[in-house]
């Protein structure tokens, strides 16, 4: 059975964090799974890692969209993180653009961010309750602030303004399609489109692991998201998030 998402959507035009005010709302009352909080500012954007994700006001896409997997277990998570990645990337597709996904789930076009993703989960028992999905995505920005030098934005690459309604539709409409996918479990599907999208996949690149700076191709993503790679000594790692850093 097709699990449509819902068009219930939130615009707000200051707030703290849309991932915030999502789950506040999640506290409050019962959302349908797609109910979206969007906003045209955030006070508080939350970034990967504790990080701050700046946006300048009304420029880019900031929202928050509920999914309810809850056949997954908890070891699986991973799985809607590469589905929303590669909603985004297909989005860009769709405006004649290309981009990479840049391991766990940075959307890159040329070297450059122009998308970012926070999930946060919440769990019943071994399964995921409640997905919280937040998308910074930077359509209409013109200049980002020095101190996030590797930013772009579609305006940037495109060199034309974008409607985010229709790209905000777009993504609900690419999201709603991978969803299926992997309710329906086809997992080998998802995990195959990731890999192709992936940054620097078998491609030789600088890597530290806080203890030392080697070089290695990626070989993989494992189902839990960890990488994979192989150094230039052939020796195969496996790194968990936040134990890697690129050094591109
Ligand atoms: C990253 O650091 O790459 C993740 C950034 C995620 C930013 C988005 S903006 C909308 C949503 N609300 C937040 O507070 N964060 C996410």
């Amino acid at each position: 059975m097709i699990r449509k998402l819902s068009r219930n959507i939130r615009i707000y035009g200051e707030i703290s964090s849309t991932n915030e005010e999502l789950n506040r709302l999640l506290k409050e009352e019962e959302l349908e799974e797609g109910a979206i909080v969007k906003a045209d500012f955030q006070t508080s954007g939350k970034g990967y890692q504790g990080n701050i994700w700046q946006s300048e006001r009304g420029m880019n896409l900031l929202f928050s969209i509920l999914l309810k997997p809850e056949f997954l277990k908890i070891k699986d998570a991973f799985q809607v993180s590469r589905i929303c990645s590669l909603a985004i990337a297909e989005v860009i597709d769709k405006q004649k653009l290309d981009s990479c996904i840049k391991w766990p789930n940075d959307i890159l076009i040329g070297n450059r961010k122009v998308c970012g993703i926070l999930i946060e989960n919440s769990m019943l028992g071994d399964r995921i309750l409640h997905s919280v999905i937040g998308i910074g995505l930077n359509v209409n920005q013109g200049k980002f602030n020095s101190d996030i030098p590797a930013a772009t934005s579609l305006f940037l690459e495109k060199g034309c303004q974008f409607d985010m309604n229709i790209i905000l539709e777009d993504f609900r409409s690419a999201l709603e399609s991978w969803y299926q996918v992997l309710i329906m479990g086809h997992t080998e599907r998802i995990m195959d489109a990731y890999l192709d999208r992936l940054y620097l996949f078998d491609e030789p690149a600088a890597y530290s692991d806080g203890e030392s700076e080697f070089m290695a191709r990626i070989s993989g993503v494992l189902p839990g998201g960890e990488l994979e790679l192989v150094t230039d000594a052939g020796e195969l790692r496996t790194y968990g998030f936040k134990e890697i850093e690129y050094l591109v």
